[in-house]
């Protein structure tokens, strides 16, 4: 039996995680796998309840988990509130109790979508990378992370690195790239950050380990020029926290949308976090129109890399594209098709089961 914890949060985090969880146990009826869900509150939700944004309860259920899948945290509610009971918080805080030091956000483009990129056709079509991001260091986590002074009229934040943590998530990037094109862009600030320097200087000693893989070096604001102008020269892209977080909504809209991009937040054993990289949204929450199909791609990769079900995840991949290539997308996606039919959530969510079943009545 495999534990699968359920943090929907807040905004549409409830809503698209209970279209992937749906997903999920339509998935399960056809496997030998038994799999039990358990729900548990983090960011807003946790703090109405709880008063903090990650009860020690959601933690503990957590740690004794196969895998956790995520919603979205946040909204105007509790903006108001001090820096350390943001919702966001408990985000960050479940990322760093768990150790989940690489986040991999996939790119892909969709036939389907190419029309709602704002990019040109010629330059999405071929699109597929993945960017591979420190996720529990850098200036997310360094300290100090104040202000300070007699008035405070100081501030201070601190990008700090060990070796080691830039060492494992460069490794996982090199594993990565093994597996798909054999190519790995390193992305740093290296004229200017020591951080940087001593990233260039770690991914160039692991590279010797790898002698198939292609490795490049790129200036963070050249990258992000390098993503609009020729998206598809990347396959794996390794970066530090700030960095690729700032990069990945940027690359997500290249094949669309940020409703499509799924992520996997991995550590060195098979437990991670799976969320879609899109936020709350809360002025769609609760109306029905969030597009829940990051968050299904999302239960796709938790099948992939927590439970080795390889067949399942393509079979929720394949589903996706085949609604979308029947015209169908939720209302985030700018389609001019004469035939384009805008549906809900729960709508896309009751096509993908639908597709998946007619493809396993095929199979069978
Ligand atoms: C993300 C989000 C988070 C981050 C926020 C909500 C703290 O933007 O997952 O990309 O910056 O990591
Ligand atoms: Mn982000």
């Amino acid at each position: 039996m495999k534990t699968i914890t359920v943090l929907p949060g807040d905004g549409i985090g409830p809503e698209v995680t209970a279209s992937a969880v749906r997903v999920l146990r339509s998935i399960m009826k056809h496997s030998q796998q038994d799999i039990q869900f358990v729900e548990k509150k983090i960011g807003g939700a946790a703090i109405d309840t709880y008063g903090t944004p990650l009860p020690q309860e959601t933690i503990d259920q957590c740690q004794s988990s196969d895998a956790i899948l995520l919603g979205a945290v946040g909204g105007p509610k509790w903006n108001a509130q001090s820096m350390n009971i943001r919702p966001e918080q408990g985000l960050l805080g479940i990322r760093k109790a768990m150790g989940l030091f690489a986040n991999l956000r996939p790119v892909e483009a969709y036939q389907a979508l190419i029309d709602s990129s704002p990019l040109k056709r010629t330059f999405v079509e071929n699109v597929d990378f993945v960017i591979v991001r420190e996720l529990t260091g850098g200036l997310y986590f360094g300290t100090p992370s104040e202000r300070r002074g007699a008035n405070n009229e100081q501030v201070v934040d601190t990008l700090a690195y060990s070796r080691t943590e830039i060492e494992r998530v460069v490794e996982k990037a090199f594993q990565l790239a093994m597996k798909r094109r054999k190519k790995l862009t390193s992305i740093d600030k290296a004229n200017v950050l020591e951080s940087s320097r001593m990233w260039r200087e770690v991914v160039n000693q692991l590279a010797k380990h790898y002698p198939e893989v292609t490795v490049n070096h790129q200036l963070v604001d050249s990258a992000a020029m390098q993503l609009i102008t020729n998206p598809g020269q990347f396959d794996v892209l390794v970066t530090e926290n700030m960095f690729g977080d700032i990069l990945s909504d940027e690359a997500s809209v290249i094949t669309g949308s940020l409703g499509m991009m799924p992520s996997a937040s991995l550590r060195s054993d098979k437990v991670g976090l799976y969320e879609p990289v899109h936020g709350s949204a809360p002025d769609i929450a609760g109306q029905g129109k969030a597009n829940p199909l990051a968050t299904i791609l999302s239960a796709a990769l938790l099948l992939r890399y927590s439970l080795d079900m390889d067949q399942e995840a393509a079979k929720i991949e394949t589903a996706v594209r085949e609604v979308l290539n029947q015209g169908y997308h939720t209302g985030d996606l700018q389609i001019d098709h004469q035939d384009d039919k805008i549906i809900n959530t729960t709508e896309m969510t009751d096509r993908v089961i639908d597709a998946m079943n007619q493809n396993n009545a095929v199979t069978q």
